[in-house]
Formats: C-alpha cells, structure tokens, sequence
C-alpha cells in the first residue's frame, strides 16, 4: 500500500505529512516575506550564473528571470499570496516560480541550499537598512545644525551630575548630539564592510561540486567580496549583531536627547517648548502639554538593547553550522530597523519646532554659582596654584550662599576679603557671557570655536554622505 506522502519541497524522504502544530511553529514567512525583494533579486543573478555556466539553457533562464520578476510585482500589488505550510520566503518564492515556468523552476535550487541563500538575502536586506539609517542620521543631524545656528548665541546653564556647573552656549551642547550621530554613522560604515560580503555558493555547508561563478553573482548584486569559508558563511551572524548594536548606540544618544528634552520642557527647568504638533494632551488634566514623542523614544530604547541581547544569546551556544535557531534572527532585526528609522524621522521633525526660552535660561543662571571655576581661574593666572585658589573660591561660594547671593551680586571688596589677588577686572567674570568668552581653548565653549564647529559640520554635512 502507497503510505501517504510528504507535499514538502523537501519531502523525498519523509513518509508522512507534517503536522499542522510543526507547521505552525516552525513557519517564518509571516516575517520573513520582507526579505522577498532580495530573494528575488538574489535569485535572479544566480540564474543567470547557471546559465553562464551551462546549466540552464537562454530559454529556461530567461523564463525563470521573467517569473520572478512577476512574482516581485505580485508581491508589490499584494496579490501574492505566502503559504505558512511553505515555511519561508525561500520556498514560497521558488513554489509560486515552479508554478509559473514548470521544469526551468524546479532547476533553480541547483547549487544552492536556503542556508546560503537566507544569508544573502539578510546582508542584502542589512546593506540597504544601513544606508537609509545613515541618510535619517544625515538628515537629523542637519536639523540639529540649523537649531544650533538659529540660537548661536544662546548661553544655556551646562550641568554636571544634573546639578548647574559652567555656563556654555547652547550650540555646543546641542553640537554633541550632532557628534554622537556622525560617530553613529562611522559604526555603520564600518559595520557595512563586513556585511558586503557575498555568500552565495556556499550551499548547505560545503561548497557544491557544480562549477559556480561565485564573483559573477556578486558582482550581479553589488557586492564586494564573497566569503572564504563555505561553514563561515552559513553560519555567521556577526554583521546582524554588530548592526544592531550600532543600532542600540543610535538608540542610547537619542534616549539621552529625549531626556533633556523632557526635563528641559517641564514647568521646573522650562527652557523650552516643543511644538504643539509634537505634543499630546491629557485625557483628565486638561492643562497637560506631554512629551510623549521624547517619552516614547526613550522608551522604545529598552526594546532596541533587547533585540541586540536576544540575537547575541541566539548564536552563542550554536555549533557550526546552519542551526534552524538562526531563523530567530530576523525579528530583532526587523523591529529595531523599525523603531530607529521611526525614531529618527520623527525627531528630525520636532527638533524642528523646538522654541527656546530665552528669558527661562537667564533666570536659572541668575544668583547662581556657574562662573566658581573662572574666578578660581583668575587667580592661578596670578600666580596662585589651583589647589589653593579652588578653596578660596570655594569658601567664598559657602559665603555667598550664606548671604543668599549669587556670586554676581559680590562686590570687589567682598572678593578681597577672600584673597588679596581679586581686582575689580574680577567681577566681570561672574557674567555668563564672559565665562564663555573665555573657554578658548580647542573644542571649547566660547563663541569663536563654537563659530568653527558650525563652519565645520556646515561643510561636512553638505558634502554626500
Ligand atoms: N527560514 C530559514 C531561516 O530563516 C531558512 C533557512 C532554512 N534552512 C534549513 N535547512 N531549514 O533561517
């Protein structure tokens, strides 16, 4: 009696149908259909391979280049329809194919295996998510510039351990943001390097007796390199993680941003206002302007370092070479690509919209003690070392603090009770202004370095990426 066969593409020799529970488990394509473009594209040079190579003959080629390309634009209408019991994107794909074109579709697979060609398709997907996360960086970096310019001449309250340390611009903080993203994108760069490697032809594991043209492919889908090590190459997912753990790091300085934003927008500190577009109301409270966006940002980072970890644990214990583990790996991808890109497009937005409130930030520097460090400075140029002029300055800080003054109100003749060496020049120092004046020195605060990084960003930022 004829036992009831598998229907699987890979059901030779499998007597029994699969369960419906394995199928569901073990399916990928309710995820994974995202990477159809670069499976189609994918398969379409290593078509035209085997015929370079002889395999296939100019009619079966072009037929199975045609079929594809018709299965792209089904998939583009929405008219495609991805079977679970397929498992993947591979075998929907190459099902739909075979059904398309008959024979030419059923030799496709020659000298490849899904092992190889998932890792393709997923470097192919990463090249092309680097790039666009590189251009939302570019972009939001030229946003922050433009606020920079726009309040150049800004004195902001900088702090340290949340508590008020040296006056700066407000430029120059915002300008570490603008830092932080440029060395984001120097992680992907670089990160791009090793994804731009070309795996194909490394079949299951270990290479294929068929006489393949693996530069030829590579070169079909712009890759650079293609891998050394067949076993390497189907087993390695180091570019993912290392692409979202640059992802994470984007995450970390924009978290960081949307903190100050959320604490620069409340009724405490008030330095600035985001635009209403940008802000959500309260259900009860109606007076409630909310941050949610920055709130949100914040937020979505724990998700970010929880892809990076998820995906890290995945590979840690898997023995060469492909291990059906792998396929959890395209999620984390998938949802951090999402939550930056989003992230950033919306922030590049709102930096746009934010107000500042000059006014607010005088008032918080006012009667405060943010210039301590400039008249402990004063007195080292005349001669006193830092050690001494640091207590000095601090006993006249426990001082003014006691009179309930700030250290603008001090005369000349308090300073000297404190040390013989303050002339009146001193005094001038306890305005903000001449405190940043002074921070000359390279990298610094005062307005002429400040001055020089907008120059500077203004030309790299203008260049392509
Ligand atoms: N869906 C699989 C994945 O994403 C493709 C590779 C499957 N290979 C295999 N031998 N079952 O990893």
């Amino acid at each position: 009696m004829k036992k009831k066969s598998s229907n699987k593409l890979w059901g030779g020799r499998f007597s029994e149908g699969a369960h419906p529970l394995l199928e569901e488990y073990t399916a990928s394509v309710h995820f994974d259909c995202r990477l159809a473009p670069y499976d189609i594209r994918g398969s379409i040079a290593h078509a035209k391979m085997l015929h370079k190579i002889g395999l296939l003959s100019s009619r079966e080629k072009n037929a199975l280049v045609r079929g594809l390309k018709e299965i792209e634009r089904e998939i583009e209408k929405g008219t495609f329809r991805f079977d679970p019991s397929l498992e993947d994107v591979h075998m929907n794909v190459e099902a739909r194919l075979t059904e398309k074109v008959g024979e030419a579709g059923k030799k496709l697979h020659t000298a490849r295996s899904r092992n190889d060609q998932v890792a393709l398709d997923f470097r192919m997907y990463v090249k092309e998510q680097i790039e666009q996360v590189t251009a939302h960086l570019h972009a939001l970096q030229q946003t922050l510039l433009g606020l920079a310019e726009r309040n150049r001449e800004v004195i902001f309250p900088g702090y340290t351990h949340l508590q008020q340390a040296q006056p700066v611009l407000l430029a120059h903080h915002i300008l570490a943001y603008v830092c932080m993203f440029e060395r984001d994108k120097e992680r992907l760069r670089d990160a791009y390097r090793r994804t731009d490697v070309m795996p194909l032809g490394s079949g299951a594991l270990a290479g294929t007796s068929i006489p393949i043209d693996r530069e030829f492919v590579a070169k079909e889908l712009g890759f650079s390199r293609i891998s050394d090590n067949s076993m390497d190459a189907v087993s390695d997912r180091d570019f993912a993680i290392e692409y979202l753990s640059a992802l994470t790091l984007i995450g970390v300085h924009l978290s960081r941003l949307a903190e100050e934003l959320v604490l620069w927008s409340s009724s405490e500190f008030g330095f600035i206002e985001i635009g209403d577009a940008f802000c959500t109301g309260s259900s009860m409270l109606p007076q409630k302007k909310n941050p949610d966006i920055a709130e949100l940002a914040r937020g979505k980072t724990g998700r970010l370092l929880g892809s990076l970890v998820s995906l890290v644990t995945t590979m840690k214990g898997l023995p060469l070479s492909y291990n059906r583990d792998m396929q959890e790996d395209k999620l984390p991808v998938f949802e951090s690509t999402d939550i930056v890109k989003a992230t950033l497009e919306v922030f590049a937005a709102m930096m746009e919209t934010v107000k500042v409130k000059e006014e607010s930030l005088a008032r918080a520097m006012k009667g405060g003690y943010l210039q301590a460090v400039d008249l402990a400075e004063y007195l080292v140029k005349k001669g006193l070392p830092f050690r001494e002029s640091h207590n000095v300055v601090g006993k006249l800080v426990a001082y003014a603090i006691e009179k309930r003054k700030g250290l603008d109100a001090l005369t000349g003749e308090e300073l000297r009770q404190f040390s013989p060496l303050f002339a009146e020049d001193a005094l001038r120092l306890t305005d903000p202004a001449a405190s940043v004046r002074s921070k000359t020195s390279y990298g610094g605060t005062s307005p002429g370095s400040v001055a020089a990084q907008i120059r500077s960003w203004e030309n790299r930022l203008s260049r392509k990426r």
